[in-house]
C-alpha cells in the first residue's frame, strides 16, 4: 500500500460525512432512546372511539370487584379518550389488600433500579375522594419496588386534578409493571400516566446508555425521524410533525402502520432536533410529502403538504416570536435549532409510477422552501448516481440493502463514475441484510467497512453517510440486522456499530493519495489524517478491510512527508473473530468488538499481517 501523506495531494472530507439515522423502528424511540416507561399513556392506542382497547394495560382484580372502560371525558382536547375504573368492594369486604386497580408493563418490562428516581405523573378524578395507590412492583415475583398513597380528599368527580410524586426505587427489577390500585368503592377516571426516570442525558428524556452508545459515533448529521415512518401505509397514519410538539399530555400519538405499533409521541418533531443538537450533529428532517405507501397526493392537492412543511421549518429555526418559532420557544428552546437540511420524502422515487407524482408534486416543495429558506439544502429521493435529475436539488438520498457480502463490498465502487456534476449524494440508508448477515455478524461488518472505504473514496460527491436501521428494542425487531441492540436495561453494539466507530474520525479528515497494488478483488485501503482536538498533533490512520478468509501480508510505504517530520505511538486496532457469522450478544456483548495494541515501530516501510476477514487500522502520530 503505497501512501502519499502530503496534505497538499490529499483532499477533505466533508465535515458532515458520518451521520446517524434515527427511524421509528423496532420500538427503537417508544420504549428505546425516549425513556418514557408507560406504553399507551394515554389510553388512546385502542383508537378514538368507545369502547377502547387499553393493552398492555392488564387490570388487577377480578370482574365482580371492577369493571374497567373507557369513555371520552379526558380534560385533553387531542385526545379525549379516559379511563373509568368502576371499584365494587372496599377494604371491609373483599378487596384485596393491595387493592385492585390497572397495571402498566411498559416496553416489555420496565427497568427500575435501586436508589434511582423515578417521576410518575397522572390525572384523576373520582366520585368519592378515592384514595390510591401507585407503586412500582416486580413484573415476575410481585415485589414491591417503591410506594406511595394517594390521598383522595382534594378529588371529585367532575374536576381532573394532576398529580405528581418522585420515587426513589428501594430494590432493583429490570421487568417491572407500574400499578395503581386502590381498595375503596367508587369510579376512577384515569387519563395521561406517565412514568419517566429522573436521570435522563441533560435532563432531555432520552435513555443515558442509548444516547451514550449514538454519541460515541460523533455523528455530524442526524437523519430523522424516518424512513418509511414518516410516509405510513395510509397517509392518516403518516408522521404529522404538528402532532407531535406542545406538551406531552396534549399530543395524541398514532399508529405507525408501517412498523406495526402505537406511539405515544413523546419522542416528537421537537425531541428529534434536541436529540440531534445534543449529538452535536446537524438535524435533517425528512417530512412528508404527500405519501404514504398505498396513496399519493398529486399536485391539485398538494398545498396543504407544503405549508406543513414551511410552518415545521419556522418551529425549528423560526424567530421565537413567529408563529410556530414561539411554540418550540415555550417547549424551552428560544434559540433556534440549526436547520440546515430537508429531505422531501423517503424512497419515492423508487418507482416509475410514483416518480411521475413525486417529480410532479417536488418543484412546489423546492421553490417555497428556497423561497422562504434559500439557505436550506435540499434532498431528492431520486437517484442522480446513473442519471441526471430532471429537478433542482442539492443532495440525492442513496439507499442500499444487499443481500450478498460480496455484493456489499464491491458497492464501494458505486460513486467511481457517478457524476460531479449536479447534487451531491447522501447515502441515507445502507446495511448488509439477508441471511448471510445473520443477527448483525463479523461478514456484514467487514463487507460494509469496504464500502464505507469506497464512500471515503468518492467524498468528494459523497457528502454524508448514514447506516439503518440505529436501534433495535430486542423484543420486536422489525427489521434486521440493526446497529445497536437493547432491552429495558442492556445495550449492545452489532459488528457493523463498531464499523462505523472505525469511520467516527474520517468526517473533516484528509483523504491521502494512495494506491493498493494488488490484484486481490476482497481488499480494500484507505489512508487518512487529520489534528488531534486534544493535543492537536496529526494523526495518521491506515484502514484495511480484508474479505479474505487467510492472512494477508501487506507492505506500507509513506512517502510525501518533509524530513523533518516522525511517526511515532503506532498503534494496531483489529476487528475480527474467529468465526465470520460471529455475533454480539447481551451474554457477549464484546465478541466482535475493535482491539487496540500498541506497536513498537513506526516508519516509513512497514510490514504487516492482516487478519482474516477483519477491519485493520494503523494509527500514527505524526510531529
Ligand atoms: O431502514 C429500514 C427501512 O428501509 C426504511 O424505513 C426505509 O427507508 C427503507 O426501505
Amino acid at each position: 500500500l503505497l501512501i502519499n501523506a502530503s496534505n497538499k495531494l490529499g483532499k477533505q472530507i466533508p465535515e458532515t460525512f458520518m451521520g446517524v439515522f434515527f427511524e421509528e423502528i423496532n420500538h427503537a424511540g417508544a420504549g428505546g432512546l425516549w425513556a418514557e416507561l408507560v406504553s399507551n399513556r394515554g389510553f388512546e392506542a385502542g383508537g378514538k372511539n368507545v369502547p377502547s382497547n387499553i393493552g398492555p394495560w392488564t387490570i388487577i382484580g377480578d370482574e365482580s370487584s371492577i369493571h374497567v372502560s373507557t369513555d371520552q371525558t379526558s380534560c385533553f382536547e387531542h385526545n379525549k379518550i379516559a379511563l373509568k375504573m368502576e371499584v365494587n368492594c372496599d377494604s371491609s369486604n373483599s378487596c384485596p389488600l393491595d387493592g385492585i386497580g390497572i397495571s402498566n408493563p411498559g416496553f416489555w418490562g420496565m427497568n427500575i433500579e435501586e436508589g434511582k428516581k423515578y417521576k410518575v405523573v397522572f390525572y384523576v378524578r373520582s366520585t368519592s375522594r378515592i384514595d390510591l395507590k401507585v407503586s412500582f412492583v416486580g413484573s415476575n415475583d410481585g415485589v414491591k419496588l417503591a410506594s406511595t398513597n394517594i390521598k383522595g380528599n382534594d378529588v371529585n368527580a367532575s374536576t381532573w386534578r394532576r398529580v405528581e410524586h418522585v420515587f426513589e426505587a428501594y430494590a432493583t427489577n429490570h421487568n417491572s409493571s407500574l400499578q395503581i390500585t386502590t381498595n375503596e368503592k367508587g369510579v376512577v377516571w384515569l387519563d395521561q400516566v406517565s412514568a419517566m426516570p429522573l436521570d435522563t442525558y441533560k435532563g432531555h428524556g432520552f435513555r443515558n446508555d442509548l444516547f451514550e452508545m449514538v454519541a460515541a459515533l460523533k455523528p455530524r448529521i442526524f437523519r430523522f425521524p424516518g424512513g418509511c415512518y414518516v410516509e405510513g401505509k395510509w397517509l392518516r397514519n403518516a408522521f404529522r410533525w404538528k402532532e407531535t410538539i406542545g406538551a406531552w399530555e396534549n399530543r395524541p400519538g398514532h399508529f405507525g402502520d408501517v412498523w406495526g405499533y402505537w406511539t405515544d409521541d413523546g419522542f416528537g418533531f421537537f425531541e428529534g432536533l434536541q436529540l440531534a443538537e445534543d449529538l452535536n450533529a446537524l438535524p435533517i428532517w425528512v417530512f412528508n410529502n404527500g405519501f404514504s405507501i398505498y396513496e399519493q397526493v398529486n399536485i391539485s392537492a398538494i398545498s396543504p403538504f407544503v405549508q406543513e412543511v414551511l410552518d415545521g421549518i419556522e418551529f425549528a429555526r423560526g424567530s421565537p416570536t413567529s408563529k410556530w418559532g414561539s411554540i418550540r420557544a415555550s417547549m424551552g428552546h428560544p434559540k433556534p435549532f440549526d436547520l440546515r437540511y430537508v429531505a422531501v420524502g423517503n424512497e419515492e422515487c423508487d418507482t416509475q409510477q410514483n416518480k411521475f407524482i413525486y417529480e410532479g408534486n417536488y418543484p412546489k416543495f423546492y421553490d417555497a422552501i428556497k423561497r422562504a429558506y434559500p439557505d436550506i439544502q435540499i434532498i431528492t429521493n431520486c437517484d442522480a448516481s446513473k442519471e441526471p435529475l430532471n429537478h433542482p436539488a442539492d443532495l440525492y438520498d442513496y439507499h442500499q440493502y444487499p443481500k450478498s457480502s460480496n455484493y456489499m463490498f464491491n458497492l464501494a465502487q458505486v460513486f467511481d463514475h457517478a457524476s460531479r456534476i449536479g447534487p451531491k449524494a447522501f447515502v441515507s440508508e445502507y446495511a448488509m441484510t439477508g441471511k448471510e448477515s445473520g443477527r448483525g455478524n463479523l461478514l456484514a461488518a467487514v463487507a460494509e467497512a469496504g464500502f464505507l472505504i469506497g464512500l471515503e473514496k468518492n467524498s468528494d460527491l459523497v457528502e454524508m453517510v448514514s447506516y439503518a436501521p440505529l436501534f433495535v428494542n430486542n423484543n420486536d425487531q422489525k427489521w434486521n440486522p440493526d446497529a445497536i441492540v437493547f432491552n429495558s436495561h442492556q445495550v449492545y453494539g452489532t459488528p457493523s456499530y463498531w464499523v462505523l466507530s472505525l469511520f467516527k474520525e474520517s468526517s473533516g479528515a484528509t483523504f491521502l493519495n494512495s494506491t493498493l497494488q494488488t490484484n486481490s478483488p476482497t481488499l480494500a485501503a484507505s489512508a487518512i489524517s487529520w489534528k488531534d482536538s486534544i493535543n492537536g498533533k496529526s494523526i495518521l490512520r491506515i484502514k484495511v478491510a480484508n474479505m479474505e478468509s487467510q492472512t494477508v501480508n501487506i507492505v506500507i510505504f509513506i512517502e510525501g512527508l518533509e524530513s523533518s517530520v516522525h511517526l511515532s505511538w503506532p498503534r494496531k486496532t483489529v476487528l475480527t473473530s474467529s468465526n465470520p457469522m460471529d455475533e454480539n450478544s447481551f451474554s457477549n456483548p464484546n465478541m466482535v468488538v475493535p482491539r487496540e495494541s500498541i506497536l513498537d515501530y513506526a516508519g516509513k516501510i512497514m510490514n504487516f499481517q492482516i487478519d482474516p476477514l477483519s477491519v485493520t487500522l494503523f494509527d500514527m502520530t505524526m510531529y
